[in-house]
């Protein structure tokens, strides 16, 4: 069963709280709410931060999926996790020592929160051979962070393959999601892939019937 995590970012942010509720639906609908931090340094573009993640945090107990595209993410780690992020993912080349990421991961494992890493398209699966047995999570960009509404980019389908064989070989537990470009053409080769958290912005939000395109992906 795949979980979908549909990205906030392609949302309509003059109304957040009906844009959440239409994924949401009481419940019935999406698992997750993937959130998108931009900085404008790790990369281009900046999108939205703490404050707006504690608001919307009042609208529903949907699980909150934060993707940090920052900088020094282990410096805020503390403060998205009280404003209501339950899943955080960093990005492995915000960091360039082992050292730093096995900190940022047990800082987020302290706060009895689940713990997950990016790697971009450039980066390879084998960069994240030693955390693999402590991560909840694998998340593989299929686009280059910063922007919605890119391509998927082919070959993150065999780096899926290789999370997922890694995982089945050594009975690891995490979850591999990917990210960018996921649409209703590519989702079968996606999820026969072996992953099993999706996250689709711009084929959601910008579907003329937001309700039945999450009912589409969550039957898919
Ligand atoms: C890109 C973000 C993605 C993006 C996905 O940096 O991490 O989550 O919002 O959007 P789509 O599905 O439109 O490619
Ligand atoms: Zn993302």
């Amino acid at each position: 069963m795949v979980i979908l995590s549909p990205s906030l970012l392609a949302s309509d942010f003059s109304n957040l709280e009906s844009e959440i509720k239409k994924v949401y639906m009481n419940g019935k609908g999406c698992q997750y709410l993937h959130l998108d931090v931009m900085d404008g340094v790790f990369v281009k573009n900046i999108s939205f931060g703490i404050p707006v993640i504690s608001s919307i945090r009042k609208v529903c107990d949907i699980i909150f999926d934060t993707h940090l595209m920052i900088v020094n993410p282990i410096r805020y780690i503390p403060d998205f996790i009280e404003a209501g992020s339950d899943i955080i993912t960093f990005h492995y080349e915000a960091y360039n020592t082992g050292k730093e990421i096995f900190d940022a991961l047990d800082l987020i494992k302290k706060y009895d929160k689940k713990c997950s890493i990016s790697i971009k398209p450039s980066t390879p699966v084998s960069v994240l051979l030693p955390f693999l047995d402590i991560i909840d999570m694998a998340l593989v960009m299929s686009v280059e962070p910063g922007f919605g509404g890119q391509k998927f980019i082919e070959n993150s389908l065999d780096k899926i393959r290789k999370l997922y064989s890694m995982k089945c070989e050594k009975n690891y537990k995490y979850d591999i999601e990917v990210d960018g470009g996921v649409n209703f053409e590519n989702i079968k080769s996606i999820k026969e892939a072996g992953a099993n958290v999706i996250v689709a912005g711009s084929g959601i939000f910008k579907s003329a019937d937001i309700k039945d395109t999450v009912e589409r992906f969550m039957n898919y």
